[in-house]
């Protein structure tokens, strides 16, 4: 496991901040953090990295103690409200940084024009940062966390300030890191961001860990099926009965309620091992948001 906390717990004068969070990421995952605003993303993270000091609990990255200067120099970390010196040149901001990781001006060259064409600001370089956009400001950020070469990424609402296109090319951006071995910590609210890159989410609500693991985990209530066949038979009909909780029949079309994916082998199987011809296979699960509404009210009835 990269990170591993027992019980971290970061709270101001007694409130606020994240509590109790036990929690580990697998390396060269993408690792989604989900949340509503001020549920206590920021200061997990900020506290995983040693910028906070912990109330409570403990953490490791990659074996090591919180705030362990070796493991810093391989982590990125790219905050949610940054403000980059306006006065530097994005280059001259990305030079400033690599210097701080003691990349040799050899290997920092290389290395800048690296980031600036991942992040698409090559031929900006040369801008003053005050004078970037929102979304220039954003991917000159992603740059500065991406120095390094990190082995383990911490990014706080990475999109933010982009548009639609932006979206899309940050998204791919962490794809791609994962291509390379690499892991990324996702802090976000956009439903839909983590749900297109994540292999593994939490979700956290006024603090509390609500619910973490894979999106199968994280299902809940029955999975809906439709098959399209040729040939349905009253064979079928009655072993597709006493697998599925509910069936509709409809001319061709079998509407089946069933437990979890498991079962989708199932009623495949019943189907074609009793000479069913399948023409359509349908599934359907909750939908994110329905999802995150479950758990994130979950947690607010726990807590009455
Ligand atoms: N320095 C601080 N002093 C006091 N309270 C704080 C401080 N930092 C955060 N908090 C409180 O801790 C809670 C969690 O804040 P945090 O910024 O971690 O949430 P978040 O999930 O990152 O929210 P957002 O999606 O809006 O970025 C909030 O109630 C916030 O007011
Ligand atoms: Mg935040």
């Amino acid at each position: 496991m990269i990170i591993e906390t027992h019980g971290l717990t970061k709270q101001f004068n007694g409130s606020g901040g994240c509590k109790d969070i036990s929690l580990s990421v697998t390396e060269g995952r993408i690792f989604g953090f989900l949340g509503p605003n001020g549920a206590g993303k920021s200061t997990f993270v900020k506290t995983l990295l040693g910028l906070l000091i912990p109330t409570g609990g403990q953490a490791r990255i990659m074996g090591q103690p919180i705030g362990n200067i070796k493991v810093r120099s391989k982590v990125g970390y790219l905050p949610e409200l940054f403000r980059y010196h306006d006065w530097l040149t994005g280059e001259e901001l990305l030079k400033y940084h690599a210097q701080l990781f003691h990349l040799s001006k050899g290997e920092y060259v290389k290395k800048i024009s690296n980031v600036l064409e991942i992040v698409g600001l090559l031929g900006k370089e040369k801008q003053k940062v005050g004078t970037y956009s929102k979304g220039m400001q954003q991917r000159i950020g992603l740059a500065v966390a991406l120095i390094n070469d990190p082995l383990l990424i911490f990014l706080d609402e990475p999109t933010s300030a982009l548009d639609p296109i932006g979206r899309k090319e940050v998204r791919d951006i962490i794809i791609e890191l994962k291509k390379q071995g690499k892991t990324v910590f996702l802090n976000s609210h956009l439903l839909s961001e983590v749900e297109s890159v994540c292999d593994e989410i939490a979700i956290i609500n006024h603090g509390n860990l609500v619910v973490s693991g894979s999106w199968q985990d994280l299902q809940v209530g029955e999975l809906q099926m439709e098959i399209s066949i040729n040939n349905y038979s009253q064979q079928i009909g009655e072993k597709l009965k006493l697998l599925a909780i509910k069936l509709e029949k409809k001319h061709n079309n079998v509407f089946l309620s069933l437990k979890n994916e498991q079962d989708v082998n199932d009623a495949l199987k019943i189907i074609i091992e009793n000479s069913g011809v399948i023409t359509k296979v349908q599934t359907k699960r909750q939908s994110l948001e329905d999802l995150f509404m479950f758990w994130i009210k979950k947690e607010g009835k726990e807590r009455c």
